[in-house]
């Protein structure tokens, strides 16, 4: 007979139990199947916790080699792939637990003394994410960068900016794009302010209520990292919020349902410039597909999957808020739901950030270090486009406000002008003088300025405005930050 209780399937509450578990109900409530991926963060906590059980005088120091030396064993086990993982030991901690009591004999059963797995949970969540958040800054970060780079080499390429997707005025494509740099910056800044309360304590709150043995929590959180700015340790302060709430995978999955939302704003472009109505820009062959019926055909799915699995993180979003909404305090099962959607949506952020950080930024061979671009942008299209548009409308209204009308006034006669230049098929600028003064006589010869499209460009030059000058020290300002980015990273 093993004396190991998780050996057995009738589990680690068995002694109450006049009967096995049924194999449905087994199957049913098991988690193993996905919270293995939690593996190295369980140890990491149970690690934590036993050396301070051992500086509390509550576990031998003798137990705690033990347990040191059995987890050594049993992360090696996982990584090589031997690890045999037990559907009837339920999820990732009992699963651990039965194996280092089986390696070690007792000192694995007194590793759970003043834990529960309720605490246990809660905390590996935390340990996981708040490293995952790391990782995705970090993508955030070089997509941001890849931005910008393009950017750079286009300052002065103009485009039509648009508003209801009609032509507005012309921008500069640099600001464009520097558009989604805002966006993604502040989407960074999210996920620190989502990584500094993710990285709190658990531990200690035992099932729901604390415990009775003299555990010190600060040590534990000091040692798993989870200290604020000033080093000072941080603990969930309160036992029955520390079990029972996930906000912090709530607040996660929200901020990365605003990344993706963003990533699909950008997608829907893309896609629109790669259109032959727009013709734009081209993305790298690699990273569209081809059609199995239409040869001429190349297909951006790339972003148009992007835009698609924005639906699923947002409906993840959904699903974490709507498991939390009916639950008394403390722990529910319910909880063991928030895990799914959790990695799932990390895994399509990640996924999705790394390759449009490629697709726009291009990449280095690793063989033959050359930096091959990935999207080539069509600067007479975007031009010949805005010319198109009547895009310099609102410069000549300008231009007569300055001459003395008042804007309405002038509003009404630039859409006279405009009108007659469709009707005749031309350009303001493509106007003789005299065709212009017959709108209204104070026009002279340096209207032609006004009408050129780099003339409005350079026109708007406030802060924050689309002039080459303004878009230019932006494109300085975010090099700098990101730069300094890349050095705390690497
Ligand atoms: N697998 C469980 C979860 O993910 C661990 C906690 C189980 N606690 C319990 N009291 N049944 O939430």
């Amino acid at each position: 007979m093993s004396t190991n209780p998780l050996d057995q399937k009738s589990q680690a509450w068995s002694q109450l139990f006049s009967e096995p578990m049924s194999e449905l109900v087994q199957r049913y409530t098991a988690s193993v199947m996905f919270d293995q991926r939690l593996w190295r963060v369980d140890i990491q906590g149970s690690l934590a916790h036993a050396e301070m059980l051992c500086s509390q005088s509550i576990l031998s120091a003798e137990d705690l080699a033990s347990i040191e030396r059995g987890m050594g064993q049993i992360t090696q086990e996982i990584e090589s792939g031997q690890f045999q993982w037990k559907l009837e030991l339920e999820d990732v901690h009992l699963n651990i637990e039965a194996r280092l009591t089986q390696l070690i004999g007792d000192a694995g059963k007194r590793l759970h003394t003043g834990r529960s797995r309720n605490d246990q949970v809660a905390t590996d969540i935390r340990l996981w994410l708040r490293q995952e958040i790391d990782l995705i800054v970090v993508l955030l970060e070089s997509l941001q960068y890849a931005l910008v780079r393009v950017a750079q080499d286009h300052v002065h390429t103009i485009m039509p900016g648009f508003t209801h997707l009609q032509v507005a005025q012309p921008v500069s494509f640099a600001h464009h794009l520097l558009a989604y740099v805002e966006m993604f910056h502040r989407d960074t800044q999210r996920m620190q302010e989502v990584k500094a309360r993710t990285n709190t304590l658990p531990l200690g709150a035992a099932a729901l209520a604390g415990t009775s043995y003299p555990l010190d929590r600060e040590a534990v959180a000091k040692r798993l990292g989870m200290v604020d700015a000033q080093g000072r340790p941080q603990v969930c302060q309160n036992s029955l919020d520390a079990v029972s709430d996930r906000d912090f995978a709530i607040e996660f999955t929200a901020a990365a349902s605003l990344v993706m939302v963003h990533v699909s704003r950008l997608s829907e472009e893309l896609i629109l410039w790669m259109s032959q109505n727009f013709g734009f820009i081209q993305i790298a062959d690699r990273f569209t597909t081809g059609s199995s019926i239409m040869p001429q055909k190349k297909n951006p799915d790339v972003p148009e999957l992007a835009r698609g699995k924005t639906a699923r993180v947002v409906g993840h979003l959904m699903g974490l808020l709507t498991l939390m909404k009916g639950q008394p305090l403390a722990y529910n099962k319910d909880n063991q739901e928030d895990k799914e959607p959790l990695f799932d949506t990390v895994d399509t952020l990640s996924g999705t950030l790394r390759i449009f950080a490629q697709m726009i930024g291009g990449q280095k061979d690793a063989q033959t270090g050359v930096h091959s671009g990935a999207l080539r942008v069509r600067p007479q299209a975007m031009e010949h486009a805005a010319a198109k548009g009547y895009a310099t409308a609102t410069d000549l209204a300008d231009y007569l406000v300055k001459k003395g009308l008042p804007f309405r006034d002038a509003h009404d006669t630039v859409a006279k002008a405009v009108k007659a230049a469709m009707e005749s098929g031309v350009d303001l600028s493509a106007m003789s003088l005299a065709q212009l003064q017959g709108f209204h006589p104070e026009i002279q010869e340096d209207v032609y300025q006004v009408l050129s499209l780099l003339g409005s460009m350079n026109a708007r030059s406030t802060l924050g405005g689309t002039a080459p000058v303004q878009v230019q020290a932006q494109v300085q300002r975010h090099l700098a930050r990101l730069e300094a980015a890349k050095a705390r990273d690497f």
